[in-house]
C-alpha cells in the first residue's frame, strides 16, 4: 500500500495570504506598499520567471529566474546598485554604514568587518551563542507564564547571542530592553512614508517616523553609549570590531571613519544581526510545532548528537535535521523578503533591452514558492533540506542571504547561531501554540506576524 506524502514526510500546508489571479487595482497595490508590501503579489508573479510592470510607480521587472539572478546579482553586479527607494529607506535606517555604503567607502568597510564573520571566528562564538540559548531555556522554564511572545523572545535572544560574540564588549544593558527598541525602530522606520514615493527631502519625517522617535533616539544613544565604552577599553582592533573601526584609515584618502558611521554600523549590526535570525527562529518553532513528525526528527538527533554540553563545530555537521527545518522554514517564510536593485546602464535581460534607472524586485518570498521552481511550494516539507535533496536544488532559487558582492555578511554567523539555538531549545523544551487565532503575515523590513505568536512552553522531560 502507498502511504499518501503527508503521512510519508513531514508536509503541511502553513498559513501564507494566497495571490489574487489577476493584477492588484491601483489603489490596493498602493495599500499595499504604504502597509504590506506583501499584498502587491498576484498569481503571475509565482508562475513566470519575469513579470514587467508599469504603473504610476515607475517600471519594474519582478525577475524569479535563476539564471538572470545570477546576471544581476553576481556575474553583472557592477551595473546594479540598490534600487532608490530601497536606498532612502536603507540610509534612513542605517545611515553611511556598511548596508547602505556603495562603491569604495562599502568596499573599504565591507573589508574592515569580513574578519568578525571569518569561519575562525565563527567557532570562536560558539560558546557565547550556546550560553544566550541556554540562558533562554532557564528563563523559559522559572517562569509562570503559558503564553509567551515567540517573536520577542527570539529577539530577545538574538541580541543576547550579538553581546556575547560580535560585540565582545558586550552590549551592556539588559538585552530585552534593546531588542524592543530595535523591533520599534524597524516598525516606524521602516516602512515606505507617502514622502519617499513624492521624493521630499529625507529629513521630513513622515507620520510613524514621528511617532517612533524615542526609539529611534534610543537605538542611536546605545549606538553612542558603546562607542565611548569601546575609546575608553582600548581592546585590540584584533577582537573588536568596534576598536577596530576605531583605529581603520581609508586606503585612499587616508582618512578615518568617524564618529557617526561608527555608530551606523553598530546598529547595522544590531538591527541586521537580531531581527532577521529571531525571525527565522521563531518561524522554525511555529513549524515544529504543527508538523509532529519533523519534531521527532529533531528531537532524536539533538538527543543523540548533544549528549555533553555545547555543541561542537563538529556536532554542528551531524545536526542535518535541525538546519533542515531551519532553512525551509525560511525558504516558506524569508526573514528579509525583498533584494531590490537598479540598472546603472542601460541592459538586456531576457532578450530585452531596459534602460538605465528600471527597478528590478528579486523578492525572496515570490522566488521560494515559485511554482516553476518548487514541487509543493506551499507546503512544508523540510527533507527538501536533507543530504542528497539539498544539492538538487539551484543556487539562484533559494535566496535567503541574496548572493554575489553584497551577499550577507552575516550568513555564517546566522546559519551557525540558528542551528545552536533551535537545537539547545528542542534539547531542553517543547513548544505549542497558545492560542488558534488564524495567523496573518505582514511585511516589514523582516517578516513579521500581525499579531503575537503564543506558545506554551514545557520542560521536555516533565511531558
Ligand atoms: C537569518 C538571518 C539573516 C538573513 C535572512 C539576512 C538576509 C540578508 C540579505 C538578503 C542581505 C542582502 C541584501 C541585498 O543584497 O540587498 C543581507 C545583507 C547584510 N546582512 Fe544579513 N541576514 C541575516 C543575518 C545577518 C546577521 C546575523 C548579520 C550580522 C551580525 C547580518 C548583517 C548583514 C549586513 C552587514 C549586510 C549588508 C552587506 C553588504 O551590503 O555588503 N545579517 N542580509
Amino acid at each position: 500500500m502507498v502511504e499518501d506524502t503527508a503521512a510519508m514526510f513531514s508536509t503541511f500546508r502553513p498559513p501564507a495570504p494566497q495571490p489574487p489571479s489577476s493584477p492588484v487595482p491601483l489603489l490596493h497595490l498602493l495599500w499595499a506598499v504604504f502597509f504590506n508590501p506583501l499584498y502587491v503579489w498576484h498569481r503571475l508573479h509565482f508562475e513566470d520567471p519575469v513579470v514587467v510592470e508599469r504603473t504610476i510607480l515607475g517600471t519594474r521587472l519582478v525577475v524569479s529566474d535563476p539564471a538572470l539572478i545570477k546576471w544581476i546579482l553576481v556575474d553583472n553586479a557592477k551595473n546594479y546598485v540598490r534600487d532608490s527607494l530601497q536606498q532612502r529607506l536603507l540610509h534612513r535606517m542605517t545611515g553611511r554604514g556598511v548596508f547602505s555604503a556603495e562603491g569604495s567607502d562599502w568596499q573599504f568597510q565591507r573589508k574592515l568587518l569580513a574578519p568578525y564573520f571569518s569561519a575562525k571566528a565563527l567557532v570562536a562564538y560558539l560558546p557565547g551563542m550556546t550560553a544566550a540559548a541556554e540562558d533562554a531555556v532557564n528563563r523559559f522554564r522559572a517562569s509562570s507564564d503559558d503564553r509567551f511572545d515567540l517573536g520577542s523572545e527570539m529577539s530577545t535572544l538574538t541580541v543576547d547571542a550579538l553581546g556575547r560574540t560580535v560585540f565582545s564588549g558586550g552590549l551592556s544593558e539588559r538585552p530585552a530592553g534593546i531588542a524592543d527598541s530595535v523591533r520599534q525602530f524597524a516598525d516606524t522606520n521602516g516602512p515606505v512614508e507617502v514622502g519617499d514615493l513624492l521624493g521630499l527631502p529625507p529629513w521630513i519625517p513622515g507620520v510613524r517616523r514621528l511617532w517612533g522617535w524615542r526609539a529611534t533616539a534610543q537605538v542611536r544613544q546605545r549606538a553612542r553609549g558603546m562607542l565611548a565604552k569601546a575609546r575608553a577599553s582600548e581592546l585590540s582592533p584584533k577582537i573588536d570590531f568596534l576598536s577596530a573601526l576605531i583605529s581603520a584609515r581609508d586606503p585612499e584618502t587616508g582618512e578615518t571613519l568617524g564618529d557617526r558611521a561608527i555608530e551606523d554600523n553598530v546598529s547595522t549590526l544590531i538591527g541586521a544581526g537580531s531581527d532577521t535570525v529571531a525571525v527565522a527562529l521563531t518561524w522554525a518553532i511555529f513549524l515544529l510545532s504543527q508538523a509532529p513528525r519533523a519534531r521527532e526528527a529533531v528531537e532524536a538527533e539533538v538527543d543523540a548528537n548533544l549528549k555533553n554540553g555545547a555543541p561542537t563545530a563538529d556536532t554542528l555537521g551531524k545536526l542535518v535535521w535541525t538546519r533542515a527545518v531551519i532553512e525551509e522554514a525560511m525558504r516558506l517564510y524569508p526573514p528579509a523578503p525583498m533584494i531590490g536593485r537598479m540598472i546603472c546602464n542601460e541592459d538586456t535581460l531576457g532578450g530585452n533591452r531596459f534602460p538605465a534607472g528600471t527597478t528590478i524586485l528579486i523578492s525572496p518570498w515570490v522566488l521560494h514558492r515559485h511554482t516553476q521552481l518548487w514541487s509543493d511550494p506551499d507546503m512544508f516539507e523540510p527533507e527538501r533540506f536533507l543530504p542528497g535533496r539539498r544539492e538538487l536544488i539551484p543556487r539562484y532559487a533559494y535566496l535567503p542571504f541574496g548572493a554575489g558582492p553584497r551577499v550577507c555578511l552575516g550568513m555564517g554567523f546566522a546559519m551557525q547561531e540558528a542551528v545552536v539555538v533551535l537545537a539547545t531549545l528542542i534539547k531542553h523544551l517543547r513548544f505549542e501554540r497558545a492560542d488558534d487565532h488564524p495567523i496573518r503575515l505582514r511585511q516589514c523590513i523582516t517578516l513579521q506576524t500581525v499579531a503575537p505568536l503564543r506558545m506554551r512552553i514545557r520542560p521536555r522531560q516533565e511531558l
